[in-house]
């Protein structure tokens, strides 16, 4: 019997070097090296079914039918698949992620990991971990940094077939906490794909980071090395700021934060003043990561649930890389 159905699990990551503009936009090459922690408590699982019997694909997340362009990327990211497999099936395609997509968690990483996963699993096309991240980096770029668990590297590369992630360091190596706070929702006019497209475009401080980067490369691989936590969550925070810089440079100007983020950028700063040493991340949604040591964690978030704005708080430690199981979802 042909088995053509398959399920994965994958997690997200945080990006520690930011992954910020593309050398290549159609083939989601990046600009720069970017090093990422992939987190254990944020997960999509997708399930994916080829049949001849589907008249189209079909792409329900969250229990809801999907269409226009959540639809179209999975379906764009499907034919990809399709192609290297030769077959011509619709697919089923159902995924659950276990934290609300409507609270404004980027769902991409984890969601295009598990689903080149599931989708290449369902397929047969037996492919490793190094292959999967180049294929599913197609679909979202920092999704090919799910594969791996713990500290991980995406290479740029001028040749399509030599831009993959590499694992820096298992989850078991460095004990970090990345506190997830999660702000209201607010609408943004850009999509994070077009935000960094401007930026490179039209950003004066674009050219000037990717030297920068490469110096914040460096530091970030000696921390994960040495477990140095303090070097690690300075460079991080400095690399952030930095993404973010760039991202306000742009024309037309692109702001990711809102009067709660300030709050927390200062609540982050008094923390770290008070003894609690921890570092702050941002990307693009409406939340925010406080990287700190396991031992301030439970501290820190009993102060942020006394903060009314923050919906959520959500506690990872550093996690494992994408997974085949056997439990379908359909
Ligand atoms: C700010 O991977 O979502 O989170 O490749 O266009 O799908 P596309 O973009 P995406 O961008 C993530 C940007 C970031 C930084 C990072 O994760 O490195």
């Amino acid at each position: 019997m042909i088995i053509t159905k398959a399920t994965a699990i994958a997690n997200s990551n945080t990006a520690l070097v930011k992954y910020w503009g593309k050398q290549d936009e159609q083939l989601i090459i990046p600009m720069n090296n970017s090093i990422s922690l992939t987190v254990d408590s944020l997960s999509t699982i997708t399930t994916v079914d080829f049949s001849e019997s589907y008249d189209e694909d079909l792409f329900i997340l969250n229990k809801k039918i999907q269409s226009d362009t959540p639809k179209k990327r999975v379906q764009k990211h499907l034919d990809i698949i399709r192609n290297i497999a030769n077959v011509e099936l619709n697919a089923n395609v159902v995924s659950e992620n276990n934290f609300p997509t409507a609270a404004g968690l980027a769902s991409s990483a984890s969601g295009f990991a598990a689903l080149t996963a599931a989708a290449s699993s369902a397929l047969g096309l037996n492919m490793n971990p190094k292959e999967l991240s180049m294929l599913s980096r197609r679909g979202s770029g920092s999704s090919c940094r799910s594969f791996y668990s713990g500290f991980v590297e995406w290479i740029k590369s001028d040749d399509n077939n030599e831009s993959y992630a590499i694992q820096l360091a298992d989850e078991n190596w460095f004990d970090i906490r990345d506190l997830v706070i999660v702000f209201k929702k607010h609408n943004r006019k850009y999509t994070t794909r077009e935000a960094m497209k401007i930026s490179k475009k039209t950003s004066p401080l674009y050219d000037a980071r990717l030297e920068i980067v490469e110096d914040n490369l460096v530091k970030v691989r000696k921390a994960i090395k040495e477990r140095d936590f303090s070097l690690l969550g300075q460079t991080a925070e400095a690399d952030c700021l930095l993404m973010h810089s760039i991202a306000l440079t742009s024309n037309p100007s692109q702001l990711f934060w809102t009067a709660e983020t300030l709050g927390m950028i200062k609540f982050v700063q008094e923390l770290r003043e008070g003894g609690l040493e921890s570092y702050y991340t941002i990307d693009t949604g409406t939340n925010m990561h406080i990287l700190t040591k396991p031992e301030f964690s439970d501290e820190i978030c009993a102060i942020l649930r006394k903060i009314p704005y923050i919906t959520n708080i959500i506690e990872c430690k550093p996690g494992p890389g994408v997974q085949i199981i056997k439990d379908d979802l359909f």
